[in-house]
């Protein structure tokens, strides 16, 4: 068994919270990816079993979804929003730099493995671009220097 008792004990709060189980479902994800780092296929099994589905369903929602991964992940994942608005305030800009900065190699992970480097679509915080998102923490109105303190002051 790979999910814990007290994951479990909170899957069934939520489930609990909607009238057809299987529209509890992204919760849940969220919990045991809280609590394993991410879903691998054997958790996803699990879970298809908690919710009476075919583990491919499961899997089809993890890989569907980018705030949820399949694999083992690096400690931090700091994503760039370059879409047009944010573009325009210097992102993709920002972004190439970041990259290099963090000596990023072609699945996107920093050099010391510690950084998941990525771009996004946007993020609804517009107003205040060039931002990322940084374990899910926005960082907005962002210039080079302020982005690389960012990443830099991550543990
Ligand atoms: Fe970047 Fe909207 S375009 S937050």
């Amino acid at each position: 068994m790979v999910i814990s008792d007290a994951a479990r004990g909170r899957i069934d709060a939520e489930i609990a919270k909607y009238p057809r189980k299987r529209g509890a479902l992204l919760p849940p994800l969220h919990i045991v990816q809280e609590e394993l780092g991410h879903v691998a296929p054997e958790t996803a099994r699990e879970v298809a079993e908690i919710f009476e589905l075919h583990p491919v369903d499961v899997m089809e929602v993890v890989s569907f979804y980018n705030m949820f991964f399949a694999t083992e992940q690096p400690r931090h994942h700091v994503y760039v929003c370059t879409n047009l608005p944010c573009s325009l305030r210097g992102a993709r800009h920002l972004y190439a730099q970041l990259k290099s900065h963090l000596s990023v190699d072609a699945d996107g992970n920093s050099a010391d493995g510690r950084i998941r480097l990525g771009h996004e679509e946007c993020l609804g915080a517009c107003a205040y671009a060039p931002m990322m998102r940084v374990d899910g923490v926005y960082h907005e109105d962002l210039d080079l220097e302020g982005a690389k303190a960012v990443v830099d002051g991550l543990e």
